[in-house]
């Protein structure tokens, strides 16, 4: 149960982090403010404010009354630049009377050369030059995301993937789990990582996907050259040795099947 007297803010409330987020603290005592472009469903007696982090519209409303920020807003792909750093630096200009904020990252975003994760790299370092106290916690890909990403749409009949690129994925729930129990925490800095129980290759994770949902399709795993594909199949993306979440990938898929 948290302490009420605190304001948290969530970015991104519409998110998959963001909405596990909001899940999880309607059972807290926090009080709590969403922000978003789109407004969340189901968002109770929160309150909801609409802010654009590449226009900066609405981000100062949002933030003012903010005591601590959980900042779950990204946008990787369209506006990333705007909305990682430059949307980033004055969402900070405007948080500095916060007395903590709690930045999501990425596993190995300072060793795989991906235009978005050195982006989030340019964020964390724009956080920790600020004088607002702070947490970073970089995470491993969330299962929903791989498997959305790489496992939603075979085509005839093949789950066509990178196979030998290493996951650890981890559920979103967990994560946002545990940065709602860092809001009464010291700031940390940059916190330890927090990585899913299981390193599998795509391969792997797509196999377990054909055979936990009796599908009839088959896995063609593509060799790729690069330095990004070989850093990922390397496992820079993993952190075997902060294995804290618990729900397997397996875990995931079969409770989406019962749903
Ligand atoms: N996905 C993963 O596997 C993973 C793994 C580790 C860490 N993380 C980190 O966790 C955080 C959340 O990721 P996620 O996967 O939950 O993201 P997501 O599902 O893509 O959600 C992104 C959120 O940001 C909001 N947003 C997008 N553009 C915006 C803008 N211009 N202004 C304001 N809000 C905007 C979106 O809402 P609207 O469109 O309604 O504005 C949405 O609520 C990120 O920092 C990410 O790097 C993700």
């Amino acid at each position: 149960m948290g302490v009420s007297y605190l304001k948290i803010l969530v970015t991104g409330s519409t998110g998959q982090l963001g909405s596990a987020l909001l899940n999880q603290l309607k059972d807290s005592g926090y009080k709590v403010k969403l922000t978003s472009r789109r407004k969340p469903d189901g968002i109770g007696h929160f309150e909801w404010i609409y802010s654009d982090l590449s226009s900066s519209e609405g981000v100062e409303e949002a933030v003012k009354d903010a005591d601590v920020i959980l900042h779950a807003a990204t946008s990787p792909i369209k506006n990333s630049k705007s909305v990682e750093v430059s949307g980033f630096k004055e969402l900070l200009k405007k948080a500095q009377h916060v007395k903590h904020f709690i930045y999501p990252s990425i596993v190995g975003i300072d060793e795989i050369p991906f235009n978005y994760y050195k982006l989030k790299l340019e964020a964390e370092e724009l956080l920790k030059k600020s004088s607002i106290p702070h947490t970073i916690v970089r995470a491993t890909q969330f299962h929903h995301f791989i498997d959305n990403l790489f496992l939603s749409k075979p085509f005839l009949k093949r789950y066509i993937v990178p196979g030998k690129f290493k996951c650890q994925s981890v559920d979103a729930g967990e994560f946002a789990d545990h940065l709602i129990g860092l809001v009464d925490k010291e700031p940390q800095g940059r916190a330890e990582d927090f990585g899913g129980p299981d390193v599998m290759t795509l391969s792997e994770m797509a196999e377990l996907k054909i055979k936990l949902n009796n599908e009839p399709n088959k896995v063609l795993s593509l060799s790729l050259t690069g330095k990004l594909y070989k850093s990922f199949s390397d496992g820079k993306n993993t952190n075997p040795a902060r294995k804290m979440g618990e729900i397997t990938f397996g875990e995931y898929l079969s409770k989406k099947i019962d749903c």
